[in-house]
């Protein structure tokens, strides 16, 4: 049994991997949140008092508020998913991507080190790769190229965990995986928008041409990788994560809109996406024939149980979107 520092563990990943770490090991999990808008503590109601889970609010960026963390909790393992996630938001305004993803990076290393945590496990995407053209896979060996502000500063965390391997010895490794999708997702990404929009017979924006490319994987796929590596990952190394299910996005678009049963009426195609990125799609072969892994759902079986799981939760998403599930919080934990 160990004592796993789970960060961002309320996010649309981070809550996936949580429930499956409760439901399948005795390890003793730390969720660690600021519990930004992206942060749902109701993904994770079903957990709450369980003897092994302990939720704590705070700042990753905030070094004071970390070594108390580290101090009390005296984690073994971390595991860092905590993170701003969206492009958009990211071509918006990039402030808080350096703030959390970069320098919040650094933070969790500095208190890591000096707290003796024994494995230091951090998150990372395809998109520090850049953009592909019509045919080639990533590699772990592909040159880092990112493009938007978000997948910069997720390379740049990625060199900071890098450097702290070779610096300070520290054991680190780096998990990138293509596009999640799956229950508790934020409807701003491709796939739940495009649910919700469709069930409410509001127009699904499609950017540029629609024919960008995404390698698709269910995030219990991902979690289920983050695992291995976590458990039998070499030190220093990178291990890339993909579906093996590279799809068109108006593809993905037609097949909601079929799920759903609404008509293509329903398609907008609006401005592009500035500096988007054309095409990903991983070659997952590293962590097949060095961990064992590979994904279980293909994007058919995947996608209809998360548009199923969408319909069924009406709810949760209509909460997300209008930003009463951060009222969970205050009555759930009151003023702590
Ligand atoms: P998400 O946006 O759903 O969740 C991010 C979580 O981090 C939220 O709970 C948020 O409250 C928390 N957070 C943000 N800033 C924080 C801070 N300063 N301190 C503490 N917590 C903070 O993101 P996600 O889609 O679950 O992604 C999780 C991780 O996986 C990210 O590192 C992302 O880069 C990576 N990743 C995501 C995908 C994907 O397709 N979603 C693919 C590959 C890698
Ligand atoms: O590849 C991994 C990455 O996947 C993660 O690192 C990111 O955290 C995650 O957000 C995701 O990034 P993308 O930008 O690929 O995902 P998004 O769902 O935002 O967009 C998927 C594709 O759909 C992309 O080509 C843009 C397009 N799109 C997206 C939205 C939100 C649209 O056409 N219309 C939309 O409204």
């Amino acid at each position: 049994m160990s004592k796993i520092l789970v960060t961002g563990g309320a996010g649309f990943i981070g809550s996936n991997f949580v429930r499956m770490m409760l439901a399948e090991t005795d390890h003793q999990i730390i969720n660690l949140d600021l519990l930004t808008y992206a942060g749902n503590l109701e993904n994770l109601s079903d957990v709450e008092g369980r003897a092994n889970y302990a939720f704590v609010r705070g700042d990753i960026v905030d070094a004071r508020v970390m070594s108390a963390v580290f101090a009390e909790h005296q984690p073994e393992v971390v595991v860092h998913f905590a993170a701003e996630s969206h492009v958009d938001r990211s071509v918006l305004d990039a402030t808080a991507f350096v703030q959390t993803n970069v320098v919040g990076t650094q933070v969790l290393l500095d208190q890591s080190r000096h707290h003796g945590v024994r494995r230091f496990v951090h998150v990372s995407t395809d998109e520090v790769y850049g953009s592909l053209g019509a045919t080639g896979l990533f590699t772990e060996d592909t040159p880092l190229q990112p493009n938007s502000p978000y997948s910069s500063s997720k390379a740049g965390s990625d060199l900071l965990v890098r450097a702290a391997v070779h610096t300070h010895d520290m054991d680190c490794v780096i998990t990138r995986c293509s596009n999640n999708y799956g229950p508790f997702q934020f409807p701003e990404k491709l796939i739940p928008l495009m649910i919700a929009n469709a069930r409410e017979d509001t127009p699904l924006p499609v950017y540029g041409d629609g024919k960008n490319v995404r390698d698709w994987i269910h995030v219990d796929d991902h979690c289920r990788g983050i695992r291995r590596a976590m458990e039998d990952g070499a030190t220093g190394e990178v291990y890339n994560f993909g579906g093996d299910a590279e799809r068109e996005n108006l593809f993905v678009v037609h097949e909601i809109l079929r799920l759903v049963g609404k008509g293509e009426d329903l398609i907008r195609f609006v401005t592009d996406r500035p500096g988007h990125d054309r095409r990903y799609a991983m070659d997952s072969s590293k962590a097949k024939s060095q961990l064992g892994w590979s994904p279980s759902f293909t994007f058919e079986s995947g996608l209809a149980q998360t548009v199923e799981w969408y319909l069924a939760n009406q709810q949760w998403w209509e909460r997300v979107r209008s930003g009463a599930y951060q009222d969970y919080y205050s009555r759930q934990y009151g003023g702590r």
